[in-house]
């Protein structure tokens, strides 16, 4: 544990590390306000800029699929969906910037590869089966996530979770009632919601992490309660809660260990690919450069919305010294 002695905290630091530990340890919140240790401020900046990352170029996949949905009502949910997404990256970038974090600097780190986002994104979605898929599987794998986040040490990151799963949760549910709504239609239609679920079960497993065996960051955010489950746990989760919703919709998980073990009360399934997970992470998945691209388009092609609002917020403040001189 990450006692004031332990840590080796210069001396006027030793009482605020004292009460920083006493407020995690009594479950109580961390605010901006308070001092934290550098490591434990680095740590949340690292994964909040990951999860807001994670939000925005999670528009891609889906948002392709927005001009090409099937109806009115299925372009104006996925419209909404997509823009659902990019509230949560703005409350996240938000929840940095309590930490000193620095919005265009983090998108700056994000177009050139320096900070990550969520390996999920970088696979593509080849039909409109894939916009429910990704709605049951991967805003899925997001509750199982972020739901114990809600209770994360820090108050401005647990605070945003709150709403943020509330989203997911509606966002899981259009997905499955997508899915439901095609199994009920035609062999062609039921044959492309399998080949999505094929395509994109793996890939969701594999959002939670590598095995807790062999990832270095988890100890300490556990320790700091910044994370309250390991990426085992919440992957085991994920996969209980999906097992029976696969049954419920007649699809089948393309994974042959993938079986119920009553000893264990939970369901036993096989290892997803490591080595491709190490690939996707480090760039080198169907869609990294794509997703980069694109986002560094967007961000060039809105230097003028951002250059005009600075002017108009300069105007604004400038007429309200004006009146408040006059
Ligand atoms: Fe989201
Ligand atoms: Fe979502």
């Amino acid at each position: 544990m990450n006692t004031p002695a332990a840590t080796g905290a210069p001396p006027e630091t030793r009482g605020l590390e004292s009460a920083f530990e006493d407020t995690i340890a009594r479950d109580q919140r961390v605010e901006p306000r308070d001092w934290m240790p550098e490591g434990y401020r680095k740590t949340l900046v690292r994964q909040i800029a990951q999860h807001a990352h994670s939000e925005i170029i999670g528009m891609q996949p889906e948002g392709e699929w927005i001009t090409r949905a099937p109806s009115l009502r299925r372009k104006a949910i996925l419209f909404a969906k997509v823009q659902d997404e990019a509230g949560h990256g703005l409350y996240l970038y938000s929840a940095a910037e309590t930490l000193g974090a620095d919005r265009s600097d983090m998108t700056e780190r994000l177009i050139e590869g320096r900070q990550k986002y969520s390996s999920i994104f970088n696979y593509p979605t080849r039909t409109f089966a894939d916009v429910g898929v990704i709605g049951w599987f991967v805003d899925g794998a997001a509750i199982c996530n972020q739901v114990p986040l809600c209770r994360s040490s820090y108050g401005p990151y647990g605070r945003a979770m709150v709403r943020v799963c509330k989203e997911e949760s509606f966002h899981q549910r259009q997905g499955y009632e997508l899915l439901l709504t095609m199994m009920r239609g035609t062999d062609a239609q039921r044959a492309m919601v399998q080949d999505a679920v094929n395509r994109w079960w793996w890939p969701s497993l594999m959002m939670f992490g590598p095995p807790d065996d062999n990832s270095p960051n988890s100890a300490r955010s556990m320790a700091w309660k910044i994370k309250r489950h390991t990426n085992d746990q919440l992957r085991q989760r994920f996969v209980d809660m999906t097992v029976p919703q696969a049954e419920k919709l007649g699809v089948t998980l393309p994974d042959p260990e993938l079986r119920r073990n009553e000893e264990r009360g939970h369901h036993d399934f096989g290892s997803p690919d490591w080595a491709e997970l190490q690939r996707v992470i480090s760039g080198d998945g169907p869609c990294n450069a794509e997703r980069i691209a694109r986002r560094r388009a967007a961000h060039e092609e809105g230097a003028w919305v951002r250059e005009a609002a600075t002017a108009h917020a300069a105007k604004q403040a400038a007429r309200t010294r004006e009146g408040a001189a006059a």
